[in-house]
């Protein structure tokens, strides 16, 4: 097998050739070159060191597939083999390129207990920052190598996406925490104008860039990391909307949101003090539960004799399932999950609605607040992120951070008359009334008293 690769790199691409930090990141903006220089920088690896073990990650399979796949295929016909099992690259020399992506959070866990010399992290802001440092473990001597070979990753980003804050942390802002050596991080930064291939071939490219809204063109333009509005609520406030828990009494109503998926059961417990402020006081947050045996925890996790009011959640619950002819609902209130009411599932009224609730009135206080022990609603909640296409929604993806979110969204709403201001809306004892003679065990109706 012999085949000539010919590599010209642009001035800030040879920079990043040249950088053996144990971290180097590249780019910064849109455009500049980053997944050629990522992509490139591997091969040269892969064909200078004997038996070096890379792994080249995107997100999304559909991002590895269109942006690395199809083009390395194309580069390393005759000089590397592609095994589609593994989805890796061998070289004749022992070297290795494996790709790989991480859609969810824990897909990352296959590549524990396994040993990668390099690791690129394309795109790392999608990446969270638990699956980065995950991903450092297997960032380690693999026992192939004929030669000594420091371990390294190397990242190439853009501002913005679920990762925004400890990329931005570690190489923009360079704020190191007591364990973290400030050596050991590099970034070459790089804008569409240093891609000079781009620029003459696609100057179009530049335009549209030029066309984005301000925030979103300092940003992608000129690599202005501290104008994007990556957060979907930056005004959550961990010292403002988490409390420790307290005894709640007794007369204060008491309700839950539930949002179900096979992927992730989130399910929140929620009190309203007297002057309508809601507290998040327990929470269910368990993958692969099917419909009964998530009715069965949430009934397990509710004492008795804790009143709850009601329990608001998806609408698609209502559908009746085409496995076994019942409803999501029926299931549900058959294993003891009571008085469930259709969520108002609008989504941009019901962020807006939330954001109204996070937001700190004149008195310093917001109208909800999560008790600390409520972990995954608070990790999640400030990770969402703006969805690139639709103003004012949040991002679907990574999907594992919307469950409680989505949850949450369910429960505000239901504390809301549609169309009117949460600000406005004085305290009722009850949105939903449960206290109607029918038989609220089977068909119990959305009743509003407003
Ligand atoms: N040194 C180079 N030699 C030849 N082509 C290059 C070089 N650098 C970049 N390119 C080409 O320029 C185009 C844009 O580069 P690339 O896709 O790497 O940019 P990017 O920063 O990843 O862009 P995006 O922000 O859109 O992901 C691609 O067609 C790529 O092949
Ligand atoms: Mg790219």
């Amino acid at each position: 097998m012999s085949k000539e690769i010919l590599v010209c790199p642009n001035e800030k691409q040879k920079q990043f050739f040249e950088s053996t930090a144990r971290y180097t990141a590249y780019g910064g903006a849109r455009g500049g070159g980053k997944s050629w220089a990522m992509r490139m920088k591997l091969v040269l690896l892969a064909l200078g060191h004997e038996g070096i073990q890379i792994l080249l990650l995107r997100r999304t399979l559909g991002e590895l597939r269109e942006n690395h796949l199809f083009p390395l295929l194309s580069l390393l016909n005759g000089a590397a083999e592609y095994h589609s099992t593994e989805k890796e690259f061998r070289f004749p020399n022992g070297s290795r390129i494996r790709l790989g992506y991480c859609d969810t959070e824990s897909d990352v866990l296959q590549f524990q207990g396994q040993a990668y010399e390099v690791t690129g992290l394309e795109e790392a802001t999608h990446f969270t920052e638990r699956q980065f440092s995950a991903l450092t473990e297997s960032n380690r001597w693999s026992g192939n190598m004929k030669e000594p070979f420091r371990p390294r990753m190397y990242f190439t980003c853009n501002p913005g996406g679920v990762g925004h804050d400890w990329v931005k942390r570690l190489f923009v802002d360079r704020r190191y925490r007591e364990n973290e050596n400030p050596d050991d991080y590099r970034m070459i930064r790089s804008l569409v104008f240093d891609n000079k291939f781009l620029m003459e071939n696609n100057p179009d490219y530049v335009k549209t860039l030029m066309a984005l809204p301000e925030t979103r063109r300092k940003a992608m333009l000129y690599g202005d990391w501290n104008s994007f509005e990556g957060a979907f609520f930056p005004e959550f406030d961990y010292d403002k909307h988490t409390c420790e828990g307290f005894d709640l009494p007794k007369e204060w109503l008491k309700f839950r949101a539930l949002d179900y998926g096979l992927d992730m059961t989130a399910c929140l417990w929620i009190a309203v003090s007297p002057d309508g402020t809601l507290y998040v006081y327990r929470e269910l947050y368990e993958p692969g539960r099917i419909l009964s045996d998530a009715g069965r925890r949430i009934c397990e996790l509710t004492p008795a004799g804790e009143a709850i009011r009601y329990t608001v959640a998806s609408p698609d619950l209502w559908n009746r399932r085409q496995d076994s002819g019942k409803s999501g609902f029926e299931i549900l209130t058959a294993g003891g999950v009571k008085r469930m009411v259709k969520a108002d599932n609008a989504r941009i009224p019901g962020w807006r609605c939330l954001r109204e609730y996070l937001r700190i009135d004149e008195n310093g206080a917001p109208r909800l607040v999560i008790f600390r022990s409520c972990r995954n609603l608070i990790r999640t909640l400030p990770m969402l992120r703006f969805d690139e296409h639709v103003i004012e929604d949040a991002a679907d993806t990574p999907h594992e951070l919307t469950h409680a979110p989505e949850a949450l969204r369910y429960a505000v709403m239901s504390r809301t008359p549609s169309g009117k201001q949460v600000r406005r809306l004085p305290f009722t004892a009850s949105l939903y009334r449960f206290d109607d003679p029918r038989n609220d065990e089977e068909t119990y109706e959305q009743i509003i008293d407003y």
